[in-house]
């Protein structure tokens, strides 16, 4: 039992009991880490990563996470490996198998993300897939306990695309028992079967999974605003279509004014100011997108000690 070993691809994947260790585990390294005391749990191990995208937040927090326990991360452009000229995905698996101790991958396939882990024989853990980004939304759930002390019967609003970030909320809400309404345009809404399961979880914590599309109904009295950008990573070419579409899905004054008084806003960033957020939104009081952007270290050093434990 427990996570030593396993892979991080979904966090459907993970116990109620698995989030509540990272959780935890999370706080404590984190205040170790303000208290300025070694937390040396990885001395000697390395960790590769695999970015096929672009990455500030998840790059620079993986590297400096596995410095600051006591190993190493190594970056790893696809553009240089040979898998970007063809190698499998199988043989890459197996090969950095024998040389590392976890694999980070940022990349556009989940299922290559499956795939990897199925031959490598090291802990696999998801930097983001176009179908999911676990480790932002278990940031994301972190950064929610630490503003608001709790999490269960919280409203978070997603407002936006039904994109990997959505998908990962949405199992991330459904685990601790928040509930989580998703606003997105007529076909833009979430992968029905990420939605069914994450319904399936919420069974268990009295988490709700709602799906609207508009964007008031969803923020009506809720603790989190969300949202995070029109167009993807690899959806470069529809940016000028979905900037149409998804005009009116913006975190925004109005919108703030329907949710509860106290709430926060939260973006994973980047962010397009101007579309999906406001300068005054993204800049004002009751956001928190730089908190939770620093917790992606806190939170994935938690993820990789206890993945990678000796
Ligand atoms: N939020 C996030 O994953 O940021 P990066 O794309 O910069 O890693
Ligand atoms: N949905 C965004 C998240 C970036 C962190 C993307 O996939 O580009």
């Amino acid at each position: 039992m427990g996570l030593k070993g396993k892979d991080l691809l979904s966090i459907h994947d993970l116990s109620i009991a698995e989030v509540e260790e990272i959780m935890d585990m999370t706080k404590m390294l984190k205040a170790k880490q303000q208290r300025g005391e070694k937390h040396h749990l990885l001395k000697g191990k390395t960790l590769g990563m695999i970015f096929q995208k672009s990455s500030t937040r998840t790059r620079v927090s993986f590297e400096v996470a596995m410095w600051q326990l006591g190993g190493m991360g190594l970056f790893l452009s696809s553009n240089d490996l040979q898998i970007g000229r063809g190698e499998p995905v199988k043989d890459t698996a197996r090969v950095l198998s024998r040389y590392v101790d976890g694999i980070m991958i940022r990349t556009f396939s989940h299922q290559g993300v499956e795939e990897l882990a199925r031959y490598a024989s090291v802990p696999v853990i998801n930097g983001l897939t176009d179908l999911m980004h676990p480790c932002q939304a278990l940031t994301d759930i972190y950064t929610v306990l630490e503003f608001k002390g709790d999490l269960k019967g919280r409203k978070l609003a997603y407002i936006g695309d039904g994109n990997n970030m959505a998908h990962s909320l949405m199992h991330a809400c459904a685990k601790v028992g928040m509930h989580i309404a998703v606003a997105t345009p007529e076909g833009y809404a979430p992968n029905s079967k990420i939605v069914a399961e994450a319904r399936a979880d919420g069974l268990l914590t009295g988490s709700t999974i709602s799906l609207v599309v508009d964007p008031f109904e969803a923020a009506k009295d809720a603790d989190v605003l969300y949202t995070d950008v029109w167009s993807s990573m690899g959806q470069e070419a529809e940016q000028m279509m979905r900037s149409r579409i998804f005009i009116d899905y913006q975190i925004n004054h109005e919108l703030l004014s329907v949710a509860k008084p106290d709430a926060i806003v939260m973006h994973c960033l980047p962010a397009h100011r101007g579309e999906e957020i406001t300068d005054e939104a993204i800049e004002g009081p009751q956001s928190v997108v730089f908190d939770q952007a620093e917790n992606r270290l806190h939170v994935q050093k938690a993820i990789l000690a206890l993945l990678m434990a000796k």
